[in-house]
């Protein structure tokens, strides 16, 4: 405190002073001024970057040049200068310092750039339908993420299939090495038909970050059976599971395999909603999606081109009522994290393994441990990012709804740890990349 009120006495100190020292008592002083002026700064900017975007400062960083991070400050937003940790379920600004609003998103790793594209959500409940479409996001480092744009747009048309205000939820997009072009798939509702539709949405691109041009809408499969039919499945399918269930969990009055609503869809294309989707390592494709009234969960494998189904399929989980499905390879081993099916509110997650894409699936139960692992620390999820530079090291991405205020979503980021065979995820107010060293 007395330096620097004596520092600011300048006044009384000039009275002092000799012709021919002025100058040079003046440099001191400004000098000195300067000093304290760096170091309050550097404290207030210190203090005001523990708060900046949820994320923790760079405590290893030297800011003693003053003028260089100046420079930098006119260049970057203080986000961009700081970031270098993950703190799950805080406000996580962008690079313009607004929050991401990129919900029910996957990750497109691509030429050394990260994309993430997800459901841009609006404020209020209103926010729970798309009223604008898939939000992009790029970034290098996994912590900082450019705001690219609106990928792909509702439209305005009523009658488009992805008219403003139908349901649009868990866009993925991978890209297609034949045909270079990025594709897009979603979970589409029609306009004004609540969750009836249970439709697939694809969408192409030349570029990343879009445009994306809508292809179509189409329920998958139609006029083929998947590779685990069973008898049941090519018998007349009764009356009684002819109407409409809700598609929650206890809806349906039997279970699903007796009422055969894999035969009712057959025709027609089975249900699709809550979507995933995942590239082997031999460049074939696999939508995976909760379907059959929601109890069965089913892997496609998708044409060369990825826009549309091979016709080979299977159903897992029967009666499982599998949601947020999000698959990763490990050592050789294909892995899903799932949710149960509960709405918007969180529940116990699931993981399960199995040698092949198409089965046979092992449950191995919850991946969360500790408290808040019978929520899956509110959460539920959505994707699994392999951290490509690093062998067999994954992030849990899940999402905390906020369906009041759709916007205010927040995004659950975790690594994977491995006990054995089994996937674990723990809680972690802060983490960094680190963690995988
Ligand atoms: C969740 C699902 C979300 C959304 C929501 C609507 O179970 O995972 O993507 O569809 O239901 O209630």
């Amino acid at each position: 405190m007395y330096s620097i009120h004596a520092s600011f006495s300048t006044t009384k100190l000039t009275h002092n002073l000799n012709a021919m020292n002025f100058k040079k008592s003046i440099r001191k002083i400004f000098s000195f001024q300067f000093f304290l002026f760096i170091l309050v700064f550097s404290v207030g900017l210190n203090v005001a970057g523990q708060e900046i975007n949820g994320f923790s400062i760079d405590k290893g960083k030297n800011k003693s040049d003053f003028q260089a991070e100046n420079n930098k400050e006119k260049n970057q937003s203080k986000n961009e200068l700081l970031l270098s940790s993950f703190r799950p379920g805080e406000i996580w600004k962008d690079n313009n310092g607004v929050h991401i609003n990129a919900h029910g998103g996957g990750i497109l790793f691509h030429k050394g750039t990260y994309y993430w594209f997800g459901e841009h959500k609006i404020e209020g409940s209103l926010g729970n339908t798309a009223q604008v479409g898939v939000h992009v996001y790029s970034s290098k480092d996994l912590y900082i993420w450019k705001d690219e744009g609106i990928a792909l747009k509702v439209s305005d048309d009523p009658t488009s299939d992805i008219a403003r205000g139908c349901i649009l939820e868990r866009p993925k997009v991978i890209f297609n090495k034949k045909t270079g072009k990025f594709v897009m798939w979603f979970h589409l509702e029609l306009l004004g038909q609540g969750y009836d539709a249970a439709r697939s949405g694809v969408a192409v691109s030349d570029s990343p970050t879009g445009p994306f041009t809508f292809l179509r809408s189409f329920r998958p499969n139609a006029g083929y059976w998947p590779v685990n039919v069973q008898e049941i499945h090519k018998r007349p399918v009764s009356d009684n599971i002819k109407s409409k269930y809700c598609g929650g969990k206890g809806c349906l009055p039997s279970h699903p395999d007796t009422l055969n609503i894999l035969g009712r869809d057959f025709k027609g294309g089975q249900m699709a909603r809550d979507m995933n989707l995942f590239v082997d390592d031999d460049g074939k494709a696999y939508h995976i999606y909760s379907s059959e009234e929601n109890s069965t969960l089913h892997i496609s494998q998708l044409s060369d081109d990825y826009i549309s189904y091979s016709g080979r399929y299977g159903r897992f989980f029967s009666n499982r009522y599998m949601e947020g499905a999000a698959m990763f390879k490990a050592k050789g081993k294909y892995y899903l994290i799932a949710s149960d099916c509960t709405g918007w509110a969180p529940n116990a997650a699931r993981s399960a393994v199995s040698e092949s894409v198409l089965g046979i699936w092992r449950e191995l139960g919850n991946p969360a441990v500790g408290a808040d692992s019978e929520t899956t620390f509110h959460s539920q999820s959505t994707y699994i990012l392999p951290v490509k530079e690093k062998r067999n090291q994954f992030i849990f991405m899940g999402d905390r709804w906020r369906p009041e205020n759709a916007i205010d979503g927040r995004y659950i980021w975790l690594p994977i740890e491995f006990e054995g065979d089994r996937p674990v995820i723990r809680w972690k107010q802060e983490w960094s990349l680190n963690f995988f060293k």
